[in-house]
This record gives C-alpha cells, structure tokens and sequence, in this order.
C-alpha cells in the first residue's frame, strides 16, 4: 500500500468535486503525495460537433442513454496517462451495482488506480458495462441524480485507508465496521456535565478494566443497533459471555 493511488473520475458535472477533495484528509492525502485526483469531464472525449455524451434509446422509450464512444476513448486515455502498470479497477456507479461495504473499501485501497464512471442519465449504454468496467457499486437502496455524490462517499472511504492518510494510524483499524462490530461510546471532558457522568471505568486509570468495558460497550451498541452485524462474525468464548450478560442487563 506504500505507493501512490491515482483516482480518476470522469463526470459530466467535475466542479462538484472540488470541496470534497480539496478539503480535509482527503486534501491532505494529496499534498503528501499518497493519492493523486484526476477529474476529467468525459465531454471533452466527445467527437461529436456539439460534445454530444448522450443519445436516444434504441428501440424507444423515454430517457437518454449515455454513449459508449467518449467513456472508452476516455478511460483508455487515463490509462495511458496513470503511472502505473497495473492494471485498473474500472468502477460504475449506479444504483443496481453491487452494495458497497467497508469489505470493498478494504479491497479498493489496496489498488494503484481507480476510476469512476458518474453517469447522470437515464442509462449507460450496456456496452460499457460488459466491455470496460471491472465492478458496478452502489451506496445504498436509492437513486440519486446521478454518481457522484456515490463516488465521493466511496473515495472518502477509501484513502482514509491509506498508509499515512490519517494522523492516528490505529483509528482506521478500531473504525465501527472494520472490526465487525460498532464502536464503544467516546467521552471527553468534562467528568461530568450537568449531571451527566463519564462512566467510573473510563477515569480510572485501570487499561484492562476499561479495555474490557469498551469491547463489552461495543458488543451493546451492535446487538441493540445491528444484529445483523453478530450473525457474520463468529464471536469468542468471551464475547459469547458478555453477549448473554447484555441480554440479561437489558431485559431488567
Ligand atoms: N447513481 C444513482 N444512484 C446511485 C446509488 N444509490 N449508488 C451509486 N450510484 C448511483
């Protein structure tokens, strides 16, 4: 993962992208070199006179269809361009792809060169689906109007990853999802804020009480908030025994 990641991203709308990547850790990424972001509006690629991307349905219907010509030339100009021999991960974002997880996040970070098709259109031309893409992602059972919005929340999710992107290199491995179950409760100071208190653990200086306290909390927060989440992950002996005293503690 030491070596740099070339995000390209091909839109028909690139000014959208310009608070996203130039705020923050994903900002920062790039000055340090980890990532470079390359957002190229695919109209340029058009050899039509009037920079045509779209066309009518063959066949009829309502809705344009986004033309095959200017996505390949462009895709394959950016490849030229990459410095990178690898090969790249060619991804489409639209709402009947495979859902996005932090699994994909995790396999993503680990190419040199990712790009990102946004359509804003009725529909991509199938040709570029069966001949160029290499995954078609979804971020959740909605539509919205067109990828990009889909392809930053994916970018985002994915440098974060990178060697070096965060301050803290441990906080992306103890990340709500990485390690299967939801994060633990957080608290700073004030011990206590108009009445509220900071659990006696948590001050008491004692690393394996609270160390223990926290996969406990975590283990609370997944069960009372997303089952689903213990069904894919086998638990230890341990967790087994928190998991039944939970059940008990909630149930009183
Ligand atoms: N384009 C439109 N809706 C989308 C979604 N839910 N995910 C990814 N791309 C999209």
């Amino acid at each position: 993962m030491k070596n740099k990641l070339t995000i390209d991203v091909l839109s028909l709308f690139p000014e959208m992208f310009n608070g996203v990547l130039g705020s923050s850790i994903l900002a920062k990424a790039a000055e340090k070199a980890l990532v470079e972001y390359r957002v190229t509006n695919f109209r340029s690629y058009s050899t039509h006179k009037h920079q045509q991307v779209d066309d009518y349905p063959y066949g009829g219907g309502g809705g344009m269809v986004l033309k095959p010509e200017p996505i390949f030339s462009a895709v394959s100009d950016l490849v030229q361009k990459a410095d990178t021999d690898h090969k790249p991960r060619v991804i489409l974002m639209c709402p009947q792809g495979e859902r996005y997880t932090q699994k994909k996040a995790e396999e993503l970070a680990e190419s040199s060169h990712l790009i990102f098709i946004c359509g804003h259109y009725e529909g991509y031309d199938e040709r570029i689906r069966e001949h160029l893409v290499t995954d078609e992602l979804s971020i959740g059972d909605y539509v919205l109007t067109g990828g990009e919005l889909a392809a930053m929340v994916i970018i985002d999710s994915v440098v974060r990853l990178r060697e070096g992107a965060l301050g803290n290199e441990t906080s992306a491995q103890t990340d709500s999802y990485s390690t299967g179950l939801l994060e633990y409760p957080h608290y700073t100071r004030p011990a206590e804020y108009k009445g509220m208190k900071v659990p006696d653990v948590l001050l008491s200086g004692h690393h394996q009480h609270i160390e223990e306290w926290r996969m406990k909390e975590s283990l609370r927060r997944t069960w009372k908030r997303r089952p689903d989440l213990l069904e894919h992950r086998t638990l230890t002996e341990q967790e087994q025994a928190w998991l039944e005293d939970i059940k008990s503690e909630e149930n009183n």
